[in-house]
């Protein structure tokens, strides 16, 4: 295996910064520093250390999806004693998160102790999709939804385009889906704030092909291999 992948799987950092990791010297292989990009180690038999410490592989990778609820914090340990999402799934490995929600939002993410994986799938340069379904109280107007779908501007930038579709009134609150490629910071938040209109219930139902589906609310469950082998081919 690449010693810059062997590093990005055991949770290190992305590849790229691995690489910058190895050509700084911090990494050594069996003893002796290495520098030179693109070489390839025995990651049965080759001891690797990073800043003095043993880098290992997970002994067997997880991939799983989780339904967050609301008043979770996406975070390891939260600088305010709030209850994190780690608390909800029983493992003492320590896993990544495929991008985060707010404290307050609900829905599905993903999680995985194969830090190269979460990097790559994370990365921009796949825009994968991911689904929310907004809840505001009261109506939104057509031209307003098409607001959303050009980009609002938010302190003179404009927001990514989105697809916005109009799911259901039921005479007190509006539901609306949305999907979004970025992962901007309180985006979809940001986007309903622009027009006015604050949010009630935001919950995220899908990255890419893989869907929240029957997951109930703090639960879990593995990735199917479809499922995974979805995000691998969004790639
Ligand atoms: N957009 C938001 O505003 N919040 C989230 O948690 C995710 C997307």
């Amino acid at each position: 295996m690449r010693l810059n992948k062997f590093l990005a799987s055991s949770g290190i950092a992305s590849r790229r910064k691995c690489d910058q990791l190895i050509t700084e010297g911090k990494i050594s292989v069996n003893g002796k520093p290495v520098t030179e990009l693109g070489i390839v180690i025995n990651e049965k038999k080759d001891k690797v250390f990073y800043e003095g410490r043993q880098v290992f592989l997970p002994s067997s990778f997880i991939y799983i999806k989780l339904n967050k609820p609301k008043g979770y914090a996406c975070t390891a340990s939260d600088e305010k004693g709030r209850k994190t999402i780690y608390e909800l799934v029983p493992t003492e490995e320590r896993l990544f998160s495929i991008g985060r929600l707010d404290y307050e939002t609900e829905g599905l993410i993903i999680l995985t102790n194969d830090g190269d994986f979460a990097n790559k799938v994370a990365h921009p340069k796949y825009s994968i999709d991911k689904e929310y379904q907004v809840t505001i109280e009261g109506e939104i107007k057509e031209s307003e939804l098409a607001v959303l779908r050009k980009g609002v501007v938010i302190d003179g930038e404009r927001m990514p385009t989105a697809k916005v579709e109009f799911m259901s009134f039921d005479g007190k609150f509006t539901k609306v889906s949305v999907v979004i490629n970025e992962g901007m910071n309180r985006q979809v938040r940001r986007m309903f704030e622009a027009i006015g209109k604050t949010i009630k219930l935001l919950k995220r139902v899908r990255i890419g092909k893989v869907k929240l589906g029957g997951v109930r609310r703090g639960s879990w469950r593995d990735l199917t291999t479809e499922e995974l082998d979805s995000l691998v081919r969004s790639e």
